[in-house]
């Protein structure tokens, strides 16, 4: 029987498939632009349009505020002393995660009920709060309906998180009983926010220009100023949380289709299973599977992490992709790690390089599609100059990410680096929820 020599077929069928041409780049921009009209109108979108109630900081917001950042699995408690025209500082940071098997304690599962969670929540931020009277700013990475600023309530989870009970409750609501529970009522919180709105606040902070805030993490989703919000004050710019994650008019491989099937949430967040840091590993594990035949990665069925979905991570794509070795060495010792005995040929080494990186670039490349989607929304006529606010682990060590994103926004969404500067704010959920509360505490006193 002929050998089957299944790496070159697989590479080929990846690479149709996963490079965008002009053209889907185009019409992913004008999808997206058209999608955020018709959320905005109410008209069914992929994109959720949920308002923040919150407009642009005015820039001298000042005064120590405590900002806590939900976001995956890992907690943490900051105090922030914001400083008017001067460059945010943490003053005190509480990281912690929501599970220890070793403390023998999690509070992530379906068997958790969300009053454990958010007593647990509300301990840490005791700790860091000391007995001091602040004001608090939630930056909370999953969906919710605002109805104003202090006002949120939960629309579901994503990535890690499968906690029971949270549904329709008020997230605020929630987190001040739980305070006062813990004898920390001093503690007002009174700001809850997404963290793309919270990304987009710290860059507005720092940069008159910023209106897009994006994370690239575990998740994906991009929050924006909108100019004719169709809540609050009519006449104000509004930020919006797109959760636009969830974008789906997109052609999609087999291999992403697979991915969705098999996953927790079938049919839901499409974009941010193709381009967010929880799914590049298994994407390109499905695709290294696809390859194996006679005349290579015969060895894939017994490197655990290859044989088992989410065995591999955004991490590994990382390593695979940054490995500049001519005989790609670093490949080879990771490899040698998983399969001691049995070394692996250049040409494997190459197909897992090459996928990993078709992979990564297409996350890149579909990220500043959408940012190309909103900027077209926001200025048609390509006046103004931009800036876009950045956060995430993907955006920040996945080599060639970030510069990735810049090529195929200048190269197909025609918005060269000049008039679109990226800003990573450090710290910048923590730094957007100091700067929430703030605004929440001058509405306050002017009412
Ligand atoms: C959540 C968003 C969040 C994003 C980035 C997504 O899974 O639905 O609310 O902004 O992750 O953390």
């Amino acid at each position: 029987m002929a050998e089957e020599c299944k790496m070159a077929d697989a590479l080929m069928e990846a690479w149709r498939e996963f490079t965008l041409s002009a053209e889907q780049f185009g019409r992913i921009v004008e999808d997206f632009a058209a999608s955020i009209e018709d959320g905005l109108s109410q008209r069914p979108s992929p994109l959720q349009m949920l308002p923040a109630y919150i407009g642009r900081p005015a820039g001298d917001e000042a005064g120590v505020y405590l900002s806590l950042d939900f976001g995956g699995t890992n907690l943490r408690v900051a105090e922030v002393e914001l400083a008017g025209k001067n460059k945010p500082s943490i003053r005190k940071l509480h990281r912690v995660s929501l599970k220890d098997a070793d403390a023998g304690y999690d509070y992530t599962g379906a068997d958790t009920n969300v009053r454990e969670l958010f007593a647990f929540i509300a301990r840490q931020v005791a700790v860091v709060a000391g007995g001091q009277e602040r004001l608090l700013g939630h930056s909370f990475s999953y969906a919710s309906r605002q109805t104003a600023l202090g006002r949120a309530s939960f629309l579901g989870w994503a990535k890690e998180i499968k906690v029971s009970g949270l549904a329709g409750q008020d997230i605020n609501d929630l987190l001040a009983e739980e305070l006062a529970r813990q004898q920390a009522a001093a503690v007002r919180p009174v700001a809850v926010l997404n963290d793309t709105t919270a990304t987009l606040l710290a860059a507005a902070y720092l940069c008159p220009d910023a209106d897009l805030g994006s994370v690239c993490g575990t998740g994906h989703n991009t929050a924006y100023y909108e100019p004719q919000p169709r809540h609050g004050q009519p006449d104000r710019v509004m930020a919006y949380n797109p959760e636009s994650g969830g974008f789906d008019r997109l052609s999609r491989s087999r291999f992403d289709e697979e991915l969705d099937r098999d996953s927790d949430s079938p049919g839901r967040q499409r974009l941010e299973k193709m381009v967010a840091g929880r799914y590049l590993g298994e994407l390109v594990r499905r695709i290294l599977q696809a390859g194996r035949g006679d005349c290579g990665m015969q060895f894939i069925d017994e490197i655990p992490c290859l044989s088992h979905p989410d065995g591999l991570s955004s991490v590994d794509v990382a390593w695979f992709v940054g490995d500049r070795s001519k005989e790609l060495e670093h490949i080879d010792a990771w490899l040698k790690e998983k399969l001691p005995g049995r070394p692996a040929s250049l040409a494997e080494r190459h197909f897992i390089k090459a996928v990993a990186e078709l992979v990564a670039e297409r996350a890149a490349t579909l990220v500043a599609a959408s940012y190309a989607g909103f900027l077209r929304r926001l200025d048609p006529q390509r006046r103004r100059r931009h800036a876009i606010g950045v956060n995430g682990s993907l955006y920040e060590k996945m080599p060639g990410f970030a510069e990735g994103i810049q090529v195929a926004l200048t190269r197909f969404g025609g918005w060269p680096a000049t008039q679109v500067e990226f800003l990573v704010v450090e710290e910048a959920p923590l730094v957007g929820a100091a700067i929430a509360a703030a605004i929440a505490g001058r509405e306050e006193a002017t009412r």
